[in-house]
C-alpha cells in the first residue's frame, strides 16, 4: 500500500498550484474519480485481510474527505478571485462624471450678446452695464415717463414692495434705465451699448418674461437720423451674415425718443421654422429714436448743443430669426437635447472685446 502521507502531501501541493477551475476539476478527476488514484486505492480495500482494512479504511476515508474539501475550497478562492477581478474591470467611477465635458454649451443668446458686442465695439462703442433690480427714477421718470404714464402700463412691470420711504424698486423693463446711468455717470460725447436681461410680465411664443435686450446709445454734436439708420442697417447685415436683410421703419411712440419708430426684420414663419429675408412676414427687433430734449435736459445736458440716438434691441427675437427657432420660450426649457439640435457647441465663442466696468448713476 502506498504511502497515504507522502500522497497527501503531494496531491494538496497539485491543489495548491492549480491557478483556474478547470486545473483543480483535472486534479479531482485524476484523484477521487472513477478512476482517480485514490478511488483506486479504496477498492483495493476489498483484497486486504481485516487487520489491514482496520488501518487503511479510516486513513484513506479521512485521505479522501481531505481532499474533497480541499479542492472545494480551492474551487471556492478561485471563483472568488475571478469575480474580484472581474468586478475592478467593471468597476465604474462614479464620481468622475464621464458626462462632464458633453455637459457644458454656450447657451445660443449668450452667443448672440458677445456676438451683438462684437459687432457693436468693432464700430467704435463699449459696453455699459445696470442692475436688473432697478429705481423707479431710472426705469421710468428719468426717462420722461411719469407716475400717471400710460406708458408704466404698457410695460407689465414687475414690482417690488414699497420700502420705508413708499419707493418701489423695479424689475426693469428695458434697458433704457443704462442710458441715464450712463450720462449722469461721465462726459458726452457717448457711444455705449448696453447688453443684458430685462423683465416684462408676459408669455407666448414670442414673449417671455425675462428677455435679453442690447440698448445703444450716442450721443455727440450733429448727430441725426441718418447715422441711426446705418447703424441699425450695418448691424443687421452683419449679424445675419445675408445682404438682402429686408428691415422697416415704422414710425413709433416712446417717451424717451423723438421721433420715435420701430424696426420690422423681413421674415417667414413656415413649417415650424422662421426664416429670414424671405416671405411677408415681419418681426419687431427694436425700438428707436432720437434721444428726447427732455431725457437729455433730465441728465444736465443741453440739447441745442448734444443730441444723439437711441435704440433697444431684442436679443432673443435676433437669436430666433438667426437660427429659424418658431418659439422664444425654447431658449429657456434647459433642455439639453434641444441646444444639441441647433448645433451649440461648447467651444462656440466669438472673441471677446473689452468691458468697461459698471457705470454707477447717481440722483
Ligand atoms: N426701451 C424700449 C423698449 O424696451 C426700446 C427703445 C430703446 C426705444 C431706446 C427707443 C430707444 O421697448
Amino acid at each position: 500500500m502506498q504511502d497515504l502521507q507522502t500522497l497527501e502531501t503531494e496531491i494538496t501541493a497539485n491543489i495548491g498550484a492549480a491557478n483556474d477551475l478547470d486545473s483543480v476539476e483535472a486534479i479531482r478527476i485524476a484523484e477521487l474519480g472513477k478512476k482517480g488514484r485514490v478511488s483506486l486505492l479504496m477498492r483495493e480495500l476489498g483484497k486486504m485481510t481485516p487487520d489491514e482494512k482496520k488501518e487503511f479504511g479510516p486513513k484513506l476515508n479521512q485521505l479522501k474527505n481531505y481532499l474533497n474539501d480541499a479542492i472545494i475550497n480551492r474551487k471556492e478562492d478561485l471563483e472568488a478571485a475571478e469575480l474580484n477581478q472581474k468586478l475592478a474591470e467593471e468597476r465604474v467611477d462614479i464620481t468622475l462624471s464621464k458626462a462632464a465635458p458633453e455637459l457644458g454649451s454656450i447657451h445660443p443668446i449668450s452667443q448672440v450678446i458677445d456676438e451683438a458686442t462684437e459687432i457693436f465695439t468693432e464700430m467704435g462703442f463699449s459696453v455699459a452695464e445696470g442692475p436688473e433690480i432697478e429705481e423707479d427714477f431710472y426705469n421710468f421718470s428719468a426717462l420722461n415717463i411719469p407716475e400717471s404714464h400710460p406708458a408704466r402700463q404698457m410695460h407689465d412691470t414687475f414690482y417690488f414692495p414699497e420700502d420705508e420711504d413708499g419707493n418701489r424698486k423695479v424689475l426693469r423693463t428695458h434697458t433704457s434705465p443704462v442710458q441715464i446711468r450712463t450720462m449722469m455717470g461721465g462726459e458726452p460725447p457717448y457711444r455705449i451699448i448696453a447688453p443684458g436681461r430685462t423683465y416684462r410680465n408676459d408669455s407666448d411664443a414670442t414673449h417671455t418674461p425675462m428677455f435679453h435686450q442690447v440698448e445703444a446709445l450716442v450721443i455727440d454734436k450733429n448727430i441725426h437720423m441718418g447715422h441711426l439708420k446705418w447703424c441699425i442697417e450695418e448691424f443687421c447685415r452683419k449679424f445675419f451674415e445675408v445682404d438682402n436683410v429686408k428691415i422697416r421703419f415704422r414710425p413709433s411712440y416712446f417717451p424717451f425718443t423723438e421721433p420715435s419708430a420701430e424696426v420690422d426684420i423681413g421674415c417667414t414663419f413656415k413649417n415650424g421654422e422662421v426664416l429670414i429675408g424671405e416671405g411677408d412676414d415681419w418681426l419687431e427687433i427694436m425700438g428707436c429714436g432720437m434721444v428726447n430734449e427732455r431725457v437729455l435736459e433730465n441728465v444736465n445736458l443741453d440739447p441745442s448743443e448734444y443730441q444723439g440716438f437711441a435704440f433697444g434691441m431684442g436679443l432673443d427675437r435676433i437669436s430666433m430669426l438667426k437660427w429659424g427657432i418658431p418659439d422664444l420660450r425654447d431658449f429657456f426649457a434647459a433642455d439639453l437635447r434641444w441646444l444639441k439640435h441647433y448645433g451649440f457647441q461648447s467651444l462656440d465663442i466669438p472673441s471677446l472685446s473689452t468691458r468697461t466696468s459698471t457705470i454707477k448713476g447717481s440722483k
